[in-house]
């Protein structure tokens, strides 16, 4: 049987060290880390993640106001109050929860973040940083699963790492990290032919196309590492994710279960992107 890869109990060990480490630096810097997290509209899915958001930021000592916009809101409302976010000296990250409702320009607001600022990592300068292998601020959901990786011990360089998905949230940013890591990447999308013998090459395969359950015994080498970030709700209400779980742990070697594996990483991570923009911003190192 398959070693369960546990974010949700790895996301509350790095809550407990975030706690620690922003009372630390709040101390020297004069005040807490700020986190701006936006939430246009009224989305359940959204509404449901932008609470999760906040509430881990209040548990560590972060400072986290509320922006809940209306869905009418205009993208020159939405850009001032970014505007008005990228000048404020208690803020240190701006999250604009996605997807914005249709005729908000998603591309004019999320390049108007300041990169410093950009927790995200979805502005175009700290794309550029992470293609460059530089340091900057890099998506939560893929930072995460490297987090989860290292934590685990499970190495990376040398390995051959196979990525299913190329969105700019998960799949591209998420091939980009393993590379910087040394491992040898090939990234599988929807009209890629053959897909499960290309899956079946890979030391660590990342499951990141948004179709429930469509990953099977047939896409698994033995002893692979499984990495589900697929999440979507099946009509039985139960979360699902991109890989059919039973089938997949009875061959692989680890595996991240759906609910409570990369889902609660990619909050542990958005935490410790705000508190690498606040030591940015601040100029304090724990070190
Ligand atoms: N919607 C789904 N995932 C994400 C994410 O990582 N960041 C933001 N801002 N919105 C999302």
């Amino acid at each position: 049987m398959a070693k369960i890869l546990d974010g949700k109990a790895l996301a509350a060990t790095l809550h407990e060290e975030q706690a620690r480490e922003v009372t630390k630096l709040a101390a020297k810097a004069g005040r807490p880390p700020g986190l701006a997290v936006v939430l246009v509209g009224a989305d359940p899915a959204s509404q449901t993640y932008v609470a999760n958001k906040r509430n881990a930021c209040k548990k560590v000592g972060i400072y986290a106001p509320d922006y809940n916009l209306k869905s009418e809101t205009t993208t020159g409302e939405l850009l001032s109050l970014i505007d008005t976010l990228n000048r404020d000296p208690a803020i240190d990250g701006i999250l604009v929860q996605l997807p914005l409702p249709a005729g908000i320009e998603k591309e004019a607001v999320l390049t108007r973040i300041a990169p410093d600022k950009d927790v995200d990592g979805f502005h175009p300068a700290n794309l550029g940083r992470l293609v460059a292998g530089e340091p900057g601020l890099v998506a939560c959901t893929p930072r995460g699963v490297i987090t989860l990786l290292d934590r685990s011990g499970i190495p990376i360089a040398g390995k051959h790492a196979v990525v299913i998905g190329r969105s700019l949230i998960v799949g591209r940013p998420m091939a980009l990290l393993l590379l910087n890591r040394d491992a040898t990447v090939t990234i599988c999308h929807s009209k890629t032919p053959n897909l499960p013998a290309m899956a079946r090459e890979a030391d660590i395969l990342v499951a990141a196309l948004g179709r429930p359950e469509m990953i099977g015994r047939d896409y698994i080498k033995p002893g692979a590492t499984v990495i589900d970030v697929g999440i979507s709700r099946g009509s039985d209400g139960k979360l699902k994710g991109d890989v059919r779980f039973e089938e997949a742990a009875a061959v692989c070697g680890a595996i991240t279960p759906v609910p409570g594996g990369v889902g609660p990483m990619t909050i542990a991570t958005l935490l410790d992107n705000t508190l690498d923009a606040y030591r940015h911003h601040t100029g304090l190192s724990t070190h």
